[in-house]
């Protein structure tokens, strides 16, 4: 079967790994590939809520792993389908989802959160504050849901909020592993998600996911989500 090229065929854009368009960068290879984002704050801007060490370790550490294990998977799906090698493209689909998710979500993640004086943990205004309301009753019956829902997830994985942009809904869903909310329906926009993986929060909280969970709502950015809600349910 012959196969288009999805690949652009571009010239070397970073040799640094890094990239100021959103951690998107283009290898000599001509395969587009990514980089790390940068933090929108210091690492230990989000203290005491996230200490700087967890903040440095999962962004520098597991985020980045995320994305160099994605772009290998990217670099070995053009070779496998430049060889028209289906069995070969089949395999490499789980490490796609997976450091592909890795990358999404994270990307996702970072611009959720916010220090307190830069407006983290401020409740959200307009649209989206109104919408909490009408479905959930108040904000802290949110944050209770999706705190009950994050705290009993078994293994790893991310509770979100998110919205259906079709149905003009908003929705809690949760997802195992690196999969991101749009495995949950193609219509899901996420507006918040929360990393509940052990890296994102063991050398502070040790195994007490719920004390992580009570206290990043002091450093949510709803002022982010808020923007989206606005964009998807104008
Ligand atoms: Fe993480």
């Amino acid at each position: 079967m012959a196969l288009r090229p999805l690949l652009t065929r571009r010239t070397l854009a970073s040799a640094s790994g890094f990239s100021s368009n959103g951690g998107i960068t283009t290898s000599f290879r001509g395969l587009q590939t990514f980089s790390l984002p940068d933090l929108p704050y210091d690492y230990g801007a989000l203290q005491p809520a996230i200490s700087g060490e967890i903040m440095q370790l999962h962004h520098q550490k597991h985020h980045q792993a995320y994305i160099t294990n994605y772009n290998k998977a990217l670099e070995q799906l053009h070779d496998a389908m430049s060889k028209g090698d289906a069995p070969a493209v089949v395999k490499l689909q789980s490490a796609i989802k997976f450091n592909g998710g890795g990358h999404v979500n994270h990307s996702i993640f970072w611009k959720n959160l916010a220090p307190i004086q830069g407006g983290g943990g401020e409740p959200p205004k307009g649209s989206l504050g109104w919408a909490i309301d009408n479905h959930f009753g108040s904000l802290d019956a949110l944050v209770q849901k999706m705190n009950a829902e994050g705290a009993a997830l078994q293994g790893s994985g991310w509770v979100w909020l998110g919205v259906d942009k079709e149905l003009k809904k908003l929705v809690v869903e949760t997802t195992s592993n690196q999969d991101p909310l749009v495995t949950k329906g193609p219509s899901l926009v996420p507006l918040i998600g929360i990393d509940v993986w052990e890296h994102a929060y063991y050398l502070q909280y040790k195994n007490v996911r719920p004390d992580y969970l009570k206290n990043i709502w002091k450093v949510i950015n709803w002022k982010y989500a808020s923007e989206l809600y606005g964009k998807e349910c104008p």
